[in-house]
């Protein structure tokens, strides 16, 4: 089992962040990435349509023989972790890119949050549950920034474009005097810097890569999976359809070259 890949998947290509992160940290691991590119963006799908395409996914990675289900999709994560633990918790480890940040915001101090996210996730109200539940005086509002993952997959980020854009959505009157702000979506970390530097330190930024790297690589030792083999580990990226144009966006998210291979489900 040690020797297995980490299973990740997302809605498309995006979850390359947390895979990129994962492979940094950990370069001893071979991974296995799948990008369900013929069913996104899961942020404006229904949570059944979402946990269906979940199940199928997890099914793919379990049958590749992965000794773990990242699930790097935030919209995926609100959508699908409880089921997904219940259903394969007892055969692998299953980790969400949501929990992990919750657990550390929840260490703060923080009265007042904001959680920039799709659709599906700010309509599952996950941040504000989770975080209440381990932190009841914390206020937190949420904002679905439908936008963000269009203009950041057509290269629009540190120009004139994104910066009026995120001016837009940062002003939402709702994010007035909080204190931190949650990036909830794959894309968001290539735009943390802008959004850093708009808010001149009066606001903690977070996106959910550290966090979640963090509690993998805790899960990896905990449960002795960590790879101890010789063999040379193996990268391989599938995708459920296959253009040209998603090939040019992975080096955004990876920043080294992928090559995607086609998987049907
Ligand atoms: N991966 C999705 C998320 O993190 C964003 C892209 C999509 O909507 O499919 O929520």
């Amino acid at each position: 089992m040690n020797e297995a890949p980490i299973g990740i998947f997302d809605s498309g290509i995006g979850g390359l962040t947390v895979a990129s992160s994962i492979s940094k940290a950990f370069p001893k691991e071979s991974i296995l990435y799948f990008g369900d590119t013929a069913h996104l963006p899961y942020g404006e799908k229904s949570i059944e349509s979402i946990q269906k395409f979940a199940i199928d996914i997890s099914d793919f990675l379990l049958e590749k023989g992965c000794k773990m289900i990242v699930i790097a999709c935030n919209s995926a994560s609100a959508a699908a972790y409880e089921l997904l633990s219940e259903k394969y918790g007892d055969r692998v480890p299953v980790v969400d890119v949501i929990s992990p940040l919750v657990e550390l915001i929840s260490s703060k101090s923080y009265k007042k949050v904001g959680v920039l996210a799709t659709k599906a996730t700010v309509r599952s109200d996950v941040y504000s549950k989770k975080l209440m539940a381990l932190n009841p005086d914390i206020e937190v509002f949420s904002l679905a920034a439908g936008l963000l993952v269009t203009m950041i997959e057509e290269g629009f980020f540190n120009n004139d474009i994104s910066h009026a854009v995120l001016h837009k959505y940062l002003t939402y009157p709702d994010f007035e005097d909080i204190e931190a702000l949650l990036l909830a979506c794959t894309h968001y970390p290539l735009i943390k810097p802008e959004i850093e530097a708009f808010y001149k330190g009066r606001v903690a930024v977070y996106d959910s890569v550290d966090s979640v790297t963090a509690k993998i690589g805790k899960i990896l030792t905990e449960n002795k999976l960590l790879n101890d083999g010789k063999e040379e580990p193996f990268k391989r990226f599938f995708v459920s359809d296959y253009t040209d144009s998603f090939e040019q966006t992975t080096k955004i998210f990876y920043q080294d070259k992928v090559q995607l291979e086609i998987a049907v489900l």
